[in-house]
């Protein structure tokens, strides 16, 4: 009778479990800034090894991550912007097939979506939700389709550490 008792607390808390979190990360509800500076760090640290595993990025005339989509990707309000941002970087580029195993043998997409996690309580004001004819991206996926096949990959992994750059930098704006 006991141990039908406790296996029914356990089920119970295990239905619990199931009908009310999300099976994804449990999102932190605070601003959790040391953290996210820490692991920023981190993963721009490892960048550098994660470069060193692909082709070198020959092509001078465009970049992709501009000052124009930087002063988007940091404004205060664009926080769909920024979360939208991180997804699409991951997808287009570190999801990719010749990249995806080396970017999951090094954890960095783990590591980057736990920062793309924290980012979004991150924010000193409220969000704009409207993000539609954003100019920076629109010119982001012109460039993209300039440029054919994996080189879009090289040069997307070469500007990895800016990214990473530019997450510091608006934490450090959190204070
Ligand atoms: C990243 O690298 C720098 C320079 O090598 C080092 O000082 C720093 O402690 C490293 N940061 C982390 C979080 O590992
Ligand atoms: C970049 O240029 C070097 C030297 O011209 C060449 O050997 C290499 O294959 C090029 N890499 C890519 C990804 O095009």
């Amino acid at each position: 009778m006991k141990f039908c008792t406790s296996l029914l607390s356990v089920l119970y808390l295990v239905s619990l479990h199931i009908f009310t979190c999300d099976t994804r990360l449990i999102p932190q509800k605070t601003c959790q800034r040391l953290k996210l500076e820490k692991d920023t760090e981190n993963l721009y640290n490892k960048t550098a090894r994660f470069k060193e595993l692909f082709p070198k990025d020959n092509i001078t005339d465009i970049q992709f991550l501009t000052e124009e989509l930087k002063q988007d990707f940091m404004a205060q309000k664009n926080c769909n912007l920024r979360n939208n941002f991180l997804s699409f970087y991951i997808k287009t580029f570190l999801e990719k097939p010749p990249v995806q195993e080396k970017a999951k043998k090094l954890k960095i997409i783990q590591d980057l979506m736990v920062i793309q996690d924290m980012l979004l309580h991150c924010k000193k004001s409220h969000c704009d939700h409207k993000e539609t004819g954003i100019k920076s991206l629109t010119e982001l996926k012109i460039k993209i389709r300039q440029i054919n096949g994996n080189k879009v990959l090289w040069k997307a992994i070469s500007e990895m550490d800016t990214l990473l750059e530019w997450i510091y930098e608006y934490v450090e704006e959190m204070l």
